[in-house]
C-alpha cells in the first residue's frame, strides 16, 4: 500500500499538522438581546445559558465579553408591546432602547464591532420585515423605512449594519441613503441567502416577534433553493455590500459553499438560534456532549467557506479557549 492516509492520523502532533481548518474566536460574532428597564437578565428559555439584558447588564456583558476576546457583536431589541405599530415607527424614534443602546455600547466600547440590525419585524405591530397592506407585504414601501432606521442607526454610533429583512433592492437604496446622509464608511452585512427557515422558532420567542398570520415566505428563501442563492449573491454584490451573509447555517453548508466560490466578498454564515437550541437541549438529555457537538458544527461552518460566524456558541466558546 502506497498510501495509507492513517499514518497521518497516528498522533495529536501530527493530526494538529495536518488539521486544515482551525477555529478562532476572531471568527465570532456574538448576538446579543437588549430590553427595556434596568438590572434585568431574563433567560430565554428556548436558548439555554442566552439571556436578555437591560442596557445596564448589556454594558457589563459586553465588557466580560471582550475580556475573552470576543470583538464583534450583533444587537436585537425587544421591543414593548405599545411602541410597535405598523410602520415600525418606534425603529427610528431618538431616545429609543435599540437606539440609546447602540449609542451606548459603541461609545463604551469603541475598539469592538457591533453589527445592528434593520428590520421592521422587532417594531412591527404585524410581526413581519415590511409594511403589511391587505395581507401582502410591500416591497417598495419599506425600503424608506429601512433607511430612516439604518440612518437613525448610524447617527446613534453603528458602523455596521445588516439587513436581515429581504425586501428586494433594499442594498442598494440602503448603501444610498446612507452615503448621502455622510455615512459612506458605515458598511452592510447583507442577508444574502435567508431562508424561510424552521429554525428561527427561539429568536422569535426571545423578542416575541413573531409573525402575527401567515409566514415568511414571500420574502424570504424556499429551503428547497440553490441557484436562486446566486441571484441574490448577484444582486447584493451590484448594490454595495460588503459581506454576504447565509442563514440559517448548518443545513445550509451547501450554500455557503455555494457563495464562497461565486465571491471575492466575505461570507459570513449565521448560526441560528434553533441550531443553538437542539445542541443545547440534546446536552441537556445527556444524549450527546455539547461541547464536542457544538465544536464540531462550528468548524462545519468554517470548512464551509463561512468567515465570519455568528453564534450563540461565541461565549462558550471563547471561555473553552481560556481554559
Ligand atoms: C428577522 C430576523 C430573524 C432572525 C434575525 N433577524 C428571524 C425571522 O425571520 O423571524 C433569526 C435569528 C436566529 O434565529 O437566531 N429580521
Amino acid at each position: 500500500m502506497l498510501q495509507r492516509p492513517r499514518r497521518n492520523r497516528q498522533s495529536a502532533v501530527i493530526r494538529d499538522m495536518v488539521e486544515e481548518t482551525r477555529l478562532s474566536v476572531k471568527d465570532m460574532l456574538f448576538p446579543l438581546f437588549v430590553q427595556s428597564g434596568s438590572g434585568k437578565k431574563t433567560p430565554i428559555v428556548s436558548m439555554p445559558g442566552i439571556h436578555r439584558y437591560s442596557l445596564d447588564l448589556l454594558l457589563k456583558e459586553i465588557e466580560e465579553c471582550v475580556e475573552l476576546g470576543i470583538r464583534s457583536f450583533a444587537l436585537f431589541p425587544q421591543v414593548e408591546e405599545s411602541f410597535k405599530d405598523s410602520v415600525a415607527s418606534e425603529s427610528y424614534r431618538k431616545g429609543s432602547l435599540y437606539l440609546d443602546a447602540i449609542h451606548a455600547v459603541s461609545s463604551r466600547f469603541p475598539e469592538i464591532s457591533l453589527l445592528t440590525d434593520v428590520a421592521m419585524d422587532p417594531y412591527s405591530s404585524d410581526g413581519h420585515d415590511g409594511i403589511v397592506k391587505d395581507g401582502q407585504i410591500l416591497n417598495d414601501e419599506t425600503l424608506p423605512v429601512l433607511a430612516k432606521m439604518a440612518i437613525a442607526q448610524a447617527q446613534a454610533g453603528s458602523r455596521l449594519i445588516g439587513p436581515s429583512d429581504m425586501m428586494d433592492g433594499r442594498v442598494g437604496y440602503l448603501r444610498e441613503a446612507l452615503d448621502c446622509a455622510g455615512f459612506s464608511n458605515v458598511g452592510i452585512m447583507a442577508y444574502t441567502a435567508k431562508y424561510a427557515s424552521a429554525f428561527y422558532g427561539p429568536f422569535r420567542d426571545a423578542l416575541e416577534s413573531a409573525p402575527k398570520f401567515g409566514d415568511k415566505k414571500t420574502y424570504q428563501m424556499n429551503p428547497a433553493n440553490r441557484r436562486e442563492a446566486l441571484i441574490e449573491l448577484e444582486l447584493d454584490e451590484a448594490e454595495g455590500a460588503d459581506f454576504l451573509m447565509v442563514k440559517p447555517a448548518l443545513a445550509y453548508l451547501d450554500i455557503i459553499a455555494l457563495l464562497r466560490e461565486n465571491s471575492h466578498l466575505p461570507i459570513a454564515a449565521y448560526n441560528v438560534s434553533g441550531e443553538y437550541a437542539m445542541i443545547k437541549a440534546a446536552a441537556q438529555n445527556g444524549w450527546l456532549d455539547g461541547e464536542k457537538a457544538m465544536l464540531e458544527s462550528l468548524l462545519s461552518i468554517k470548512r464551509a467557506g463561512a468567515q465570519v460566524i455568528l453564534t450563540y456558541f461565541a461565549k462558550e466558546f471563547a471561555q473553552l479557549n481560556q481554559a
